[in-house]
């Protein structure tokens, strides 16, 4: 009878034979979200598929997953409970926790203190575009160091010193230098933190992989190892601002937190040690994300050294050498924000959203998926959906500009890469500032090129983020420096 049950709940939605123990895994491959579209093609845009213990409903398509995230956006608002998750931000992660009441409060804490410190009012707007544009001229300066007599460098890392710099001086108010060998050394830890929580990873859905010496058990120790050094990090510091605390004066995110979590001592209050968990959260999310946007679009400006041309033309043109760009400037360099978009788009390089899980019964074009399923968001089909992109594999920023030369709303709306829903990116306007203002200062003030023996074949790392895979430019500088 049960045996009979379970064939038939199996059967309720399409997707491909899987094979006992291991299910699908095995058919992954290097590009997960890839499969997961031509899978797509065989199968329908809503089809499951079994990883090692899981079933695991993966949905593709501007069209089904619009329906889930926005339309039965509750529904489809759960993480499933991974043993991956338990190890991050102590454990007292908003991220990485599934829906209840709970959640909810430490995600609009999270969330209200994101706006506090970038777009309250214009005050607080200028001091965090101010504090970003700091940071921007002093990658410049890294960047002309490295490049320095026709020298080649992967700029990665220095993405990645510049991105936390920003956050870690929201959260700390402090920032670190680019020479600073132990935040450098912990950045290169932490870099390791996607290969665990991406779509598709194996340890969650395998636990048996554990306990045997196997890469997959060697990756999720170090997953475990890193997250304990990050948080260790993170708890220093909070400590020392609990100590340092005064309800008069709010330095920093840190201190903001500190104060909702702690000070206003309500029944229904998330716990003390929340304050930890939510200034790893948000430190975390802005390492990892925004540095490598800024990646592939340095990579993706030497590799069309037209359209680099075409950029530093428009800056010269409408910002000038004697001052910065800035974000009041942003209508006039609509190009700018092209090439973002198109960026977001041709490399979808969050390709599948952290897994999310259905918290109730619910149907999704006409199939009925069970509660506490797992589920994957394919955020690449959107981008690359033929139907809805001329030619999705041709990198061209120009599709995103109307007659006018204006950015076009529509369609920069249709990319996907921040997610959609209850569980949307809370740092989608910082990141998008963030990243324009880097791009604008980096273009203004530096000429990049490729290595002459560089194929910039656009190869990738696949994790929660997709990584360019090391390659070598040069900086050389465009005017006297400000
Ligand atoms: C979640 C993308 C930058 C904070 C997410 C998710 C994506 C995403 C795809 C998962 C949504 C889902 O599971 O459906 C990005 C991209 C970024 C970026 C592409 C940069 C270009 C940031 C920054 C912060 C941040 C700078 C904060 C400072 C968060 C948080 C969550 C999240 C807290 C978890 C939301 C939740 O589970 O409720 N982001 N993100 N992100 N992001 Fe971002």
């Amino acid at each position: 009878g049960l045996w009979v049950r379970n064939l038939r709940l199996k059967r309720r939605l399409p997707g491909p034979f899987a094979w006992p123990v291991v299910g699908n895994a095995m058919q992954l491959g290097q590009m997960p979200h890839i499969t997961f579209a031509k899978l797509a093609e065989k199968y329908g845009n809503v089809y499951q598929i079994r990883l090692g213990c899981s079933d695991v409903v993966v949905l593709n398509g501007d069209r089904a997953i619009r329906q889930a995230l926005i339309q039965h956006s509750r529904e489809f608002a759960g993480r499933p409970n991974f043993l991956s998750f338990q190890y991050v931000s102590g454990g007292k992660s908003m991220t990485f926790t599934s829906y209840s009441q709970e959640w909810k409060m430490h995600r609009k804490i999270a969330q209200s203190t994101i706006r506090a410190f970038s777009s309250a009012n214009s005050q607080t707007k200028k001091a965090f575009e101010c504090q970003i544009a700091a940071e921007a001229k002093e990658l410049v300066e890294q960047f002309l160091k490295l490049g320095a007599q026709g020298h080649y460098f992967n700029p990665a890392h220095e993405l990645t010193v510049a991105a936390a710099n920003v956050i870690c001086a929201l959260c700390f108010g402090k920032r670190y230098g680019h020479d600073d060998a132990e935040f450098r050394a912990l950045l290169q830890r932490v870099n390791d933190f996607g290969q665990t929580v991406g779509a598709g990873s194996l340890v969650d859905v395998m636990p048996w992989l554990q306990s045997f010496p196997n890469p997959v058990r060697s990756v999720f120790r170090n997953f475990k190892d890193l997250n304990k050094e990050f948080f260790k990090f993170v708890q220093g510091k909070v400590e020392e601002h609990r100590k340092t605390f005064d309800p008069q004066v709010t330095r920093d995110m840190s201190d903001a937190i500190i104060g909702v979590i702690e000070e206003t001592k309500s029944e229904k209050g998330l716990a003390k040690d929340y304050a930890e968990g939510t200034v790893a959260d948000l430190i975390g999310a802005g390492l990892d994300t925004v540095s490598t946007a800024l990646d592939w679009i340095l990579l993706l400006l030497v590799k069309h050294p037209d359209i680099q041309m075409t950029l530093h033309r428009l800056v010269d043109k409408v910002v000038g050498p004697n001052r910065l760009p800035s974000v009041e400037d942003r209508g006039r360099l609509a190009y700018l924000d092209a090439f973002i978009y198109e960026t977001m788009r041709f490399s979808s390089f969050v390709p599948v959203t952290i897994p999310h899980s259905t918290t109730s019964d619910v149907t999704i074009e006409g199939l009925r998926i069970p509660k506490d399923t797992v589920v994957f968001i394919n955020q690449w089909s959107i981008n690359h959906d033929p139907l809805k992109w001329k030619h999705p594999q041709i990198f061209d920023p120009s599709r995103f500009l109307d007659e006018n030369g204006s950015l076009d709303k529509d369609l920069t709306n249709n990319v996907m890469i921040f997610s959609a829903g209850k569980r949307r990116c809370i740092g989608d306007q910082i990141a998008k500032v963030e990243i324009f203002l880097f791009f604008a200062i980096l273009l203004q003030q530096c000429h990049f090129e490729k290595c002459p023996d560089e194929d910039l074949s656009l190869n990738c790392s696949y994790g929660l983020t997709l990584r360019p895979l090391d390659f070598k430019i040069t900086a050389k500088p465009r005017h006297e420096t400000l």
